[in-house]
């Protein structure tokens, strides 16, 4: 089986961003698609912002950020990851969407290549059934900030093939990630459990329980998290939590899964979060102050 030595990334945003910069700083070309030029600009300058705190801090050699630098490219055009041997999808979590570029690709790409998706929700299979490489499809789900958070789940599908597996989940650990096996449901091992307490977090904002710093003051100091819940769906974007929870609640028609009349009503009003300069915080400010929800 060919070695992994190029990869492709479908979307920069916070996930492909992220996900480009662990795969150049691990040694592979890599080459970046999304929809226009100020959206790689904006990327590269995150990822530089991201390796030279790393540099700062003595987590990464200062030659192995420009070597990481000098390994990624942007480009509009998918053609241009035809020559990859893993394309890993972070695009808006939308089906058609994701769909609609596997497709495409499938055309392009050679008979080993390992298409997978970073999907937050969405079942691997529904984006396998779309292509002709069902036992070359896996999911790998990566955590924000990807640079930070060790984790990747490694998703089968039931059409995935032994192989394809454990080349996927040996390519997680060439990251420097600790991956995990994970089955294809709807929100894989840690959305399952995250989303819910997320959403409901939201429901205690609705229900006047306390306020927003005082929720996410009792989550941190009360359980340890290193956020607490309206902090972390500002991180994540409350848009993509959104569509996260529409695509669970589908699937699993549980009440823990709805999105929340807030939640809709932010994402309506454009507040998703920190990518957006305001969620349930504003980010203009340092340190972030409190947006007025008129709740
Ligand atoms: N790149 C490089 N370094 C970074 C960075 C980045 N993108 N972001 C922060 N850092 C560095 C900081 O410089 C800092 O370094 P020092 O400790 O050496 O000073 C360190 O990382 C910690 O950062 P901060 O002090 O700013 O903040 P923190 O201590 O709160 O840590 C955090 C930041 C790691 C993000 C932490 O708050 C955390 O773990 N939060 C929870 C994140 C989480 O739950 N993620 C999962 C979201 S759900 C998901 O991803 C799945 C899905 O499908 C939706
Ligand atoms: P994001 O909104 O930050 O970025 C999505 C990117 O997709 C944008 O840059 C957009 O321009 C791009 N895009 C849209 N259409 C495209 C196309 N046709 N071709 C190429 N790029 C296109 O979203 P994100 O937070 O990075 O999420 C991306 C994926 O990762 C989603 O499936 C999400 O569920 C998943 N995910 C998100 C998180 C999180 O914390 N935000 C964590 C894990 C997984």
């Amino acid at each position: 089986m060919t070695e992994i030595k190029r990869v492709g990334v479908l979307g920069c945003g916070l996930m492909g961003s992220g996900i480009a910069q662990v795969a150049a700083t691990a040694g592979y070309d890599t080459v970046v698609r999304d929809v226009s030029k100020e959206i790689w600009d904006r990327a590269r300058a995150g990822i530089e912002k991201s390796l030279a705190k790393l540099v700062e801090k003595g987590k990464l050699p200062a030659a192995n950020r420009e070597a990481a630098l000098k390994r990624l490219s942007f480009t509009t055009a998918t053609t241009d990851l035809k020559a990859c041997d893993i394309v890993i999808e972070a695009v808006t979590e939308d089906l058609a969407l994701k769909n609609a570029l596997f497709q495409e690709l499938d055309g392009l790409s050679g008979p080993a290549t390992i298409f997978a998706s970073n999907t937050s929700s969405l079942t691997i299979a529904a984006m396998a059934a779309a292509t002709k490489r069902g036992d070359r499809f896996v999911g790998l789900h990566f955590f924000n900030p990807v640079p930070l958070m060790p984790l990747v789940e490694v998703v089968r599908t039931v059409t995935t093939s032994a192989e394809t597996f454990r080349r996927a989940f040996a390519f997680a650990r060439s990251l420097g990630k600790e991956p995990v096996a994970a089955k294809d449901n709807s929100g894989f091992i840690v959305n399952l459990l995250l989303v819910p307490y997320l959403l409901d977090a939201i429901r205690a904002v609705e229900h006047g329980v306390a306020s927003v710093p005082d929720i996410d003051k009792a989550m941190q100091l009360g359980c340890g998290y290193p956020m607490g819940p309206l902090t972390l769906l500002d991180f994540v974007g409350l848009d993509t939590t959104y569509k996260i929870a529409e695509i669970m609640f589908a699937e699993y028609r549980e009440q823990r899964y709805a999105p929340p009349p807030l939640l809709k009503r932010m994402v309506i009003a454009g507040l998703n979060g920190r990518k957006s300069g305001k969620g349930f915080y504003d980010y203009s400010a340092d340190p972030p102050t409190l947006v007025d929800l008129g709740i």
